[in-house]
């Protein structure tokens, strides 16, 4: 794949290799590979260790060194100049839904990777230095709340508690991080929250824009916030074939009430509200009983904080007032506000953009990114590369080598620019 990114400032950057990045994808798409093409890799699992193994051979081959730190997040470190400074950090996440797909999250861990050793081919030698974080369980599917190992890491959420979550198998995080740490025992421990001098993460669109408009690189102005809530009907099981109607206690048909008034709720004439309900369980799930209890999960976002309020704070008082015989409980694992990307790192992101002649242009991210928590801790950005039709927790979620290699272009020729600064 003959591609040329050279730039007039010549030796300043180094070029990313398109090819190895591309390798380096299909290679990592083994981890966990689905028969529909996709990827399952949920965090920590078998394959999502072994995924983090290679991550940390190819990092070794050029001589970088590798960490992990009490909550699993992994880190790839080349060495600057000067070995007080703090390191110039991009990355993502390798975990993925259960029907994921090949670049949710691994592509800003490859392109990270790909800079640093482009940068370390080229010779070049930074003030500080580079690294490559992996965040552990960003999607939030085996342990939740998500984007768990940036949360821990920033000081957004506590150690003990995140550690304590289990999956649904009642194996706790706690063992998780300490198989991966088994399995990587040449990784050197990492404190939490050691400082970063600037943060930067890509990630593929999982939109539509750039392609549709045929651009190659967004820099992202900001995200937009979440709550997330658990819902839980309690009732009675009964048997189906004895129990009248009147004598039941049904909490799966108050359920499907609660669930279409939720929909009413949140139902806005312009569609900018995200409302999804991606989790229900009904309970026991036997076909002959009369379900005693139900647990469904809500996933809303929206950019403006006014509405995540004014519509989030309405879920329990409709809940509660939508229940009939049943019981329900209502609780708000994470909420996150509406965040921007200024200053410092979009500014040099798009000077390295104009330098690279990219078409671009500015984004907001309707998903959520580990950025997110380091933007707390430090100056931070992203940048996202064009995914095919938008299409993204999916099996069928795709990109180019081209464009993937433009974003890690942008991420090395940014981590140099940072690591030069003061
Ligand atoms: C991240 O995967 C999100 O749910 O936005
Ligand atoms: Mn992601
Ligand atoms: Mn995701």
């Amino acid at each position: 794949m003959a591609i040329d990114y050279s730039t007039s400032e010549g030796s300043k950057y180094a070029l990313i290799d398109a090819d190895r990045l591309w390798h380096r994808h299909v290679e990592m798409a083994r981890y966990g590979a689905t028969p529909r093409g996709g990827v399952n890799r949920l965090a920590l699992t078998q394959v999502d260790i072994d995924a983090h193994v290679v991550l940390a051979e190819w990092a070794g081959e050029r001589g970088f060194s590798v960490f992990v730190d009490d909550t699993g997040n992994m880190f790839m470190r080349r060495e600057g100049s000067d070995p007080e400074a703090a390191p110039v950090t991009s990355g993502s996440h390798c975990d993925t839904q259960p029907t994921g797909g090949r670049f949710d999250g691994i592509f800003g861990v490859l392109a990270a990777l790909e800079a640093l050793v482009s940068i370390e081919e080229a010779g070049l030698v930074t003030r500080r230095p580079l690294e490559v974080a992996v965040w552990n369980n960003e999607e939030g599917v085996r342990f939740t709340p998500s984007y768990m190992g940036s949360a821990i890491y920033a000081g957004s959420v506590a150690l003990d508690s995140m550690l304590a979550a289990t999956d649904s198998d009642g194996i706790t995080m706690g063992s998780a991080v300490l198989a991966l740490k088994a399995a990587l025992p040449n990784a050197a421990h990492r404190p939490l929250g050691s400082p970063i001098a600037a943060f930067i993460e890509a990630h593929i669109e999982q939109g539509p824009e750039l392609e549709v408009a045929g651009e190659t690189i967004g820099i992202v102005t900001g995200m937009q916030g979440t709550r997330k809530f658990s819902i839980e009907i309690a009732g009675d099981e009964a048997h189906a074939g004895t129990t009248p109607r009147r004598h039941r206690r049904d909490a799966f048909v108050e359920a499907v009430a609660i669930v279409n008034a939720l929909h009413e709720l949140f139902h806005d004439a312009d569609d900018t509200v995200r409302f999804t309900i991606g989790q229900f369980e009904v309970f026991p799930g036997a076909l002959a009983v009369v379900p005693g209890r139900v647990s469904f999960s809500i996933d809303f976002r929206h950019p403006e904080q006014e509405t995540l309020e004014r519509l989030g704070n309405e879920v329990e008082p409709l809940c509660q007032r939508v229940v009939e015989r049943c019981t329900v409980s209502v609780s708000e694992p994470s909420r996150a506000k509406p965040l921007r990307f200024t200053g410092l790192v979009p500014e040099i992101i798009e000077r390295a953009v104009g330098r690279r002649g990219y078409p671009y242009r500015h984004i907001y991210s309707g998903a959520g990114h580990d950025a997110r928590h380091m933007a707390g801790i430090c100056p931070s950005g992203m940048i996202f590369v064009p995914c095919e039709k938008g299409i993204s927790h999916n099996e069928a979620e795709n990109a180019s080598p081209e464009d993937l290699a433009a974003g890690a272009q942008i991420i090395a020729d940014v981590m140099v620019d940072l690591a030069n600064r003061d």
